[in-house]
């Protein structure tokens, strides 16, 4: 019998009639049940998480021990951590290995900067009129967070919504990916032996189109913070009123390799950065725009460093390409391939799928309106375009609705600075791809891409309230 999963609600675990099937993504065989949140579940969980953050407010210190504690738990069961991501998401063990380790960073940078949460002094006696006056402000917590996280990272993506909001004194409402949602309930336990008092965090599994849309309907959820696609994140927009949201919504990531590129290296460093996690990252490099006069060498340097990747058992250590998330999704990738070729466009490596398995796939002769370059393709599929001029190259690229991450590989400063000033991107990496992120650092995009940061000083930005206090100073002392 497969492994059965409980919701998380007020602290207590809690099962349901309805269960959600989660697959193992290669062999596409029941892995786990999880019980499935209906209505009354929903509201359960956001009255818990309102009646925690009104009646139990957390010190910072404690915030800081908690999520301290989570770090360190992370670690302590890293292994069976990682192969659960493998087994729920498909994804290559040591890719989910890594994925373990930045979530404990993730955590660990949350919990100290649950101790720097601060206002400033606002000097008031400046304003003619305000003699006698002294302000400065307290960052307050915003009360209710309604978390919505994606499959494609289902510890550290969840880490990035949860650990900034619990460091701010928040209490959250978290729906998983029902594609992936074991890894978050694994992440409760460890919140519940690290000490979270009951109703700060509360887990509920099902659909977009049922918990998603209770909790984008609840006025009770004072910030939404979400991650997966801009259709859904554009629903989010129009209906949660004049509620805070942070926003990151994908991206067909840009990747310039100039005339004056260390071509090889380019070559190798893209070659792993299009393919890691069969493609579905954000930030996997989807266009690769390829200066004419290294066209040949690029080309031929990054088949070969395709050609070394592994692809196949994500179980296995050595693998780097295993499936995608579910076949339909391969068979749309595919669809994709199929349209741009049967417009002109040229396989020249991959191109075959065998069930969710889609071969790393490149693409030449493409033209910008093909949706294997203007839509996000979320697949191992790469186009490579080749330009003469940059700043043509660059107003193209442009074109985009979408501007998360980039990149340039360039070995000539004026054109990096160029590039740094002039690609529409929230992250622009040079001689490196788009696929670069430490969890520290800002990361957001602009345009189609949403809105808000993530990265826990950036985010506790947006889950904090900047308060005023000002005091008339009564003089007869
Ligand atoms: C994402 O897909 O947006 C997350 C990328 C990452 O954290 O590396």
């Amino acid at each position: 019998m497969a492994d059965q999963y409980k919701l998380f609600i007020n602290g207590e675990w809690t099962d349901s009639e309805e269960k959600v099937e989660v697959l193992n993504k290669y062999t596409q065989d029941t892995y786990a049940e999880v019980a499935k949140a209906g209505e009354k579940e929903v509201d359960q969980a956001i009255e818990a998480a309102q009646t925690a953050f009104k009646t139990n407010p957390m010190p910072p210190y404690k915030r800081y021990q908690i999520l301290k504690r989570v770090s360190e738990l992370l670690q302590e069961n890293k292994e069976e951590l990682a192969k659960n991501i493998t087994m729920e998401a498909g994804k290559p063990l040591k890719q989910a290995r890594t994925e373990i380790d930045r979530a404990t960073q993730t955590f660990e940078l949350s919990a100290e900067e649950a101790k720097r949460i601060h206002g400033e002094g606002v000097p008031v006696e400046a304003a003619p009129g305000s003699e006698n006056r002294m302000a400065f402000t307290i960052k307050v917590p915003v009360g209710v967070v309604g978390a919505i996280s994606p499959f494609n990272f289902p510890i550290n993506l969840v880490a990035h919504k949860i650990a900034p909001a619990i460091a701010s004194g928040n209490a959250v409402v978290l729906k998983p990916a029902s594609a992936t949602p074991i890894s978050a309930l694994k992440l409760a336990e460890l919140f519940e032996e690290a000490g979270l008092p009951k109703g700060f965090l509360n887990v509920v599994v099902g659909s977009g189109s049922t918990v998603g849309k209770q909790m984008m309907e609840d006025s009770r959820i004072n910030l939404y913070t979400f991650t997966g696609s801009a259709n859904v994140g554009l629903k989010l927009k129009q209906n949660t009123g004049l509620n805070k949201l942070i926003l990151e919504l994908g991206n067909n990531s840009p990747v310039i390799i100039d005339k004056e590129a260390d071509v090889q290296m380019a070559a190798k460093n893209t070659a792993q950065k299009s393919f890691a996690f069969a493609g579905q990252v954000c930030i996997s490099v989807q266009r690769l725009y390829v200066h004419e006069e290294v066209r040949e060498e690029f080309q031929q340097a990054f088949i070969e460093a395709i050609q070394e990747l592994n692809v196949g058992d994500p179980n296995d250590a050595e693998t780097d390409v295993g499936p995608m998330i579910s076949e339909e999704e391969a068979e749309r990738a595919e669809t994709w391939i199929k349209d741009a070729e049967k417009e002109g466009a040229k396989i020249i490596h991959g191109g075959k799928r065998n069930g969710a398995l889609l071969e790393p796939t490149v693409l030449t002769n493409v033209t910008k309106n093909q949706k294997v370059v203007c839509e996000e393709i979320f697949a191992p599929v790469v186009s490579i375009i080749p330009f003469s001029n940059l700043k043509d190259c660059i107003d193209e690229l442009n074109e985009s609705q979408y501007g998360l991450q980039g990149g340039i590989f360039t070995q000539n400063i004026d054109t990096a600075f160029y590039a740094a000033k002039n690609v529409q991107v929230g992250g622009l990496m040079i001689n490196d791809s788009s696929q670069y992120r430490v969890d520290l650092m800002p990361y957001g995009g602009v345009k189609g891409s949403g809105w808000g940061k993530e990265g826990p000083k950036y985010t506790i930005e947006d889950m904090t309230e900047e308060r005023l206090v000002v005091m008339n100073l009564n003089q007869d002392v």
